[in-house]
Parts: C-alpha cells; structure tokens; sequence
C-alpha cells in the first residue's frame, strides 16, 4: 500500500500564538489519557495478521512529530505512546523520547518487536527518559505468520530485562504462534523479570478470531497471570462467552491515535471511520468524540482503548 507523502514541515499553524491549554477540569472532563503517535508506517517485519504497516512510507519529520507532541501537551495528554509500522525504523527516535520528556509527558512509552533493540539503544532510550517499552513476542520459533518471537529475541529481551531502567512489557498475540508456546513465553518473560501480557487475535474488522483450542491457552495464561491479567472489566471473557461485550468507546477523546498524517482517527483498526487534524484539534472535538457512539464497540478487541474508556464507564 502506498500513502500519501508526509509532510516535511509542521504546518503553519504551529508557528502561530500557542493556544492555551486545557483547563484541569476541562482534561478531567473529556482530555486524552492516552495518545498512541505513529512516527513511521514502514515496518521490517510482515506479520500475517497485521493491517498497520507498510514497506516504504517515509519517517515523520522530527518537527512535524514535535508539532503534534506540543499539541498533544496543550490537550494535556498523560501518556504518549510511540508505535508504528516499526518505530526503531524512526532514525531520531531517541530524540522523539527526550523531546516527550522536555515537554513534561508523564509516561513515555514505546512499542516495539524488538528486532532493532541493541545494548547502545536500549542506553540510549534510558538517558531519553523513556518510562515504558512493550515488546510484542508472540511464540517461541518463528513461522510463516510471525517471527516476533522468542528463538530470535531471546537475547533481547535478556538486554532489556539488564540494562533497560523502564517497564518492560513483553506481550504476545494469542492465536497467532502454536497454542502451547504463548505459556512459554509467559514463563521466559517472569523468569527475567519482565511483565508478560497478552493480546487476543483479532481480524482485519477488529473482531476476536481464535480456535477452541487458543481459548483454552488464553484461559491457562490468564490463570498464570491471576489479577495482572484483568484488563477493562474482563472484556475479554464477556467477548469469549457472548460474542460481544459493548461498552462506551471514548475514542476521540480519552485516546487519540495520530496517525504518520497527522490525523486523528478512532483508533488503528477503525481508521477509516473518522479522521481530523489533530493540530487543529479541539476541545469541542473532544467533547464531541466523547459523546459519539462507535458502530463497532460490541465486538471490539481494542485493549487500551477500552481502558482509557473505563473512568467513565458510568457517564452517558
Ligand atoms: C501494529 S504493532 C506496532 C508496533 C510494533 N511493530 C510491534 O509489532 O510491536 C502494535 C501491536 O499491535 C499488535 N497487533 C497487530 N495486529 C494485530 C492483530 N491482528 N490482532 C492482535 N494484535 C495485533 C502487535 O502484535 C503489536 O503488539
Ligand atoms: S505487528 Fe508490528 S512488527 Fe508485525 S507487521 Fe505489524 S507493525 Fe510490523
Ligand atoms: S469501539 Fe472504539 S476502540 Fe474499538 S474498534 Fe471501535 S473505535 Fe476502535
């Protein structure tokens, strides 16, 4: 899939008088908790069920990424989040984290497949002042769906458990490697020191997709996992038992996925149901998405979007 080019300057806008930012009462009402910013599109990897990547995008200008950070800290965002495609292709990656630091972003985090991490960067994303780094592995040998998994990083994930001074999550699609191997993985990451999580396989609609057989691991590492392993109410239980688990989708407002355009959209799997500037972005914007009903929310697997949703579960 080929995109659109990406812009080589923040666009105008930025250099006008800064807006003020949000009001505390105005965040505690509809702010963002969370923003998930791609800085590249491009990936090295080709998961074969992935639809968020592609081989040849551009990395986002360093000034155009921090022209949606400053805009980012004027909504008050709590926790900015770095994904992609892959963002250890982003060649000032380590310079987006500090950046987010200078800003005053009290959690800095950064997702990753680990295939990019050496001793040097992981250092590197310490002295930044990176807070979290989520490493998706999701079996142990690869195979024709992924290789994000543990025969490769092994040695990685090692690195990270010595050397990082962030949280390391290490998190695994479930449904995506063979049943057994996502306990494995579980075990290697305690074993180091690191916290395991995992992520249900979901298709290219969002919708849950696994065998009887993926159920029944899921459910052995849940019970590994105990309390650590709850996320959102269960949602993921009620979505196994009932085929749906409908809650009030706060996309748009409690989170924000920016994409390598600029463009706020819901969030990486309902992309082409909403989109606007986020440089334009306002407060009416998010009291607006706050109140909208998302079509797709029964069966949504959409983990941290269901989290950030979850403070205002009781508010129509
Ligand atoms: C799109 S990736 C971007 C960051 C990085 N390339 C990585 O793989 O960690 C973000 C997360 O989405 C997960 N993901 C991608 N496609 C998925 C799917 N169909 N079902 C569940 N999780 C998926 C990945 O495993 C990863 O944890
Ligand atoms: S899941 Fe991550 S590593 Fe795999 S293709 Fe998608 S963006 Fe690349
Ligand atoms: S319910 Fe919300 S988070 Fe889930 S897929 Fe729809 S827009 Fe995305």
């Amino acid at each position: 899939m080929t995109w659109p080019a990406l812009p080589t300057e923040p666009p105008e806008r930025s250099a006008a008088a800064p807006e003020p930012r949000l009001t505390l009462t105005q965040w505690l009402a509809h702010g963002p908790f969370l923003a998930q910013l791609v800085v590249t599109r491009r990936c090295n990897l080709s998961c074969g069920y992935c639809n968020e990547y592609d081989r040849d995008s551009p990395p986002v200008p360093l000034a155009a990424l921090e022209a949606r950070l400053r805009k980012l800290r004027q909504l008050r965002t709590w926790v900015v989040c770095l994904t992609g495609g892959e963002p250890t292709l982003h060649p000032q990656l380590v310079e987006i984290v500090a950046r987010m630091r200078e800003l005053g972003f009290r959690r800095r985090q950064l997702i990753t497949n680990g295939y990019r991490l050496t001793p040097e960067l992981i250092e590197a994303l310490n002295a930044a002042g990176l807070t979290d780094l989520q490493i998706s592995v999701d079996g142990v040998r690869p195979s024709a769906t992924t290789v994000k998994v543990l025969e490769p990083l092994r040695d990685k994930l090692v690195e990270l458990s010595r050397r990082g001074r962030f949280q390391v999550v290490v998190s695994g699609v479930v449904g995506s490697a063979p049943p057994g191997e996502a306990l494995q993985v579980v075990r290697f990451a305690r074993e180091h020191g690191l916290t395991p999580r995992v992520i249900l396989l979901h298709d290219g609609a969002g919708r849950l997709k696994l065998s009887p057989e993926e159920l029944g691991v899921y459910r052995e590492v849940q019970r590994l996992l105990g309390r650590a392993g709850r996320e959102a109410r269960d949602y993921r239980d009620r979505l196994i038992r009932d085929g749906r688990a409908p809650f009030r989708c706060r996309a748009g407002a409690r989170y924000l996925y920016v994409d390598e355009l600029g463009k706020v959209r819901w969030c990486s799997q309902a992309r082409a149901l909403f989109e606007r500037d986020l440089l334009s972005y306002s407060l009416a914007d998010l009291r607006e998405q706050f109140h909208t009903a998302k079509p797709c929310n029964p069966g949504c697997t959409v983990g941290c979007v269901r989290t950030a949703s979850a403070y205002d579960a009781w508010r129509a």
